[in-house]
């Protein structure tokens, strides 16, 4: 059955992003290695966001758990954070900076990322730490986005002028290479020296309750992007909204967001020395 697109949704999130995926990916993981109570574990979410959703998920379902490090290379992320919970670690770490997490290297047992690859430039360098974090025999999950219906949106958006006038965000080019697919990153994993590794794509298709809420959170999601003085508000929220029906359709009759998403794991030799890695 189609997800729907509450009108809770924090901004901050897309809407694959929500509480039934980080449920959902927990269940993937747990099923994939056969995860026990992890009471013997200490596992890092890598990108854990300020609504830290997969790691409550993972609290809750895993109260026995050793130790959880929620990263996040945004220090305000962490701004919010719940009551004091003495399984889990609050860290400011940037998973493309070794020394920010070199605290962790060889002590991990699961590192799991959800939502967070796809904004990685060098998605290389950051598999390579993840392995280094693992102890050997861990076991390495992530979940993150191949292409997103809202960046064609945008990168349609910035090719009207007086649209691209008023942009003051900052735009990726070519942010998902077409040839950046599920075999390319089965390779660089194997390349970094993780086994086992297996990937699954998964379209995501979340149709918008109605056109006014489509509108009303394109604005919401581009007003900081955008310079939107108050008179143009409905025009800019009209444009948009033309543009994303004109870029992606509509699904179930509903305007939506469209993303495919990549499920990719693997798992660090038990035999392993960290010699691959070593050597970039
Ligand atoms: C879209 S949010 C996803 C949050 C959460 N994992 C979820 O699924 O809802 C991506 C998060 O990754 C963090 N992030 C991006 N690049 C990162 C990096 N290089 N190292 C650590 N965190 C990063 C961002 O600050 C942001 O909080």
């Amino acid at each position: 059955m189609a997800q729907s697109w509450s009108s809770e949704t924090p901004r901050s999130e897309t809407p694959t992003l929500n509480d039934e995926n980080d449920t959902e990916f927990l269940k993937k993981c747990a099923a994939e290695f056969r995860w026990n109570d992890l009471s013997k574990d200490y596992v890092m979410d890598i990108g854990c966001g300020a609504e830290m959703g997969f790691s409550k998920a993972l609290l809750k379902e895993y109260p026995k758990v050793s130790a959880l490090v929620a990263v996040d290379k945004e220090p305000t992320v962490f701004l919010k954070a719940g009551p004091f919970d003495q399984r889990l670690h609050l860290c400011v770490g940037d998973i493309e900076e070794r020394n920010s997490l070199k605290q962790y290297e060889g002590k991990i047992s699961k590192v799991i990322s959800k939502g967070t690859f796809h904004q990685i430039k060098d998605k290389e360098l950051a598999f390579q730490n993840v392995y280094r974090l693992l102890k050997p025999g861990g076991e390495a999950a992530f979940l993150f986005c191949l292409e997103c219906s809202f960046y064609r949106l945008l990168t349609s958006m910035l090719k009207v002028p007086k649209l691209k006038a008023m942009f003051q965000g900052i735009y990726i080019e070519n942010l998902y290479p077409k040839e950046h697919g599920k075999q390319y990153y089965i390779d660089m994993l194997t390349k970094i020296g993780f086994q086992n590794v297996r990937a699954s794509e998964e379209l995501k298709r979340i149709p918008f309750s109605s056109d006014e809420q489509c509108r009303n959170y394109l604005f919401e999601i581009y007003k900081d992007e955008f310079r939107v003085q108050s008179e143009m508000v409905e025009e800019f929220k009209d444009e948009a909204f033309q543009i994303c029906l004109s870029t992606s359709g509509r699904y179930l009759r509903k305007p939506y967001y469209r993303a495919s998403n990549l499920n990719l794991c693997g798992v660090k030799p038990l035999e392993s020395s960290d010699s691959k890695t070593e050597q970039t």
